[in-house]
């Protein structure tokens, strides 16, 4: 998404889940995953985590890959991140 495409709109930033338990477990998973990447998909990747999780999103290993397919990182299988988010989700992995 553009930033000109959010003119008038709120954003939520990492920064804006620094207070928030469901973020905090996330952030806590990718660790214990070994799923940290770098400053610029780590925190994207957490963001559309928690969006999947908030709305009901994450029910298994295919809906959390189709919910992170936008987020793209060429250095990474993604296959840690996905366990990060299964096991915050409750998913089966
Ligand atoms: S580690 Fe962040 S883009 Fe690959």
């Amino acid at each position: 998404m553009f930033a000109v495409d959010c003119d008038g709109r709120n954003v939520t930033t990492i920064e804006g889940l620094a207070n928030d338990s469901k973020a905090d477990a996330l952030r806590e998973a990718f660790v214990e995953h070994g799923a940290v990447q770098c400053g610029f998909c780590t925190p994207g990747m957490i963001m559309q985590a928690d969006h999947l999780m908030r709305n009901g999103c994450c029910g298994d290993t295919g809906s959390i890959k189709r919910g992170i397919e936008g987020n793209l990182c060429r250095c990474t299988g993604y296959k840690k991140i996905v366990d990060a988010i299964a096991a915050v989700s409750g998913a089966p992995s």
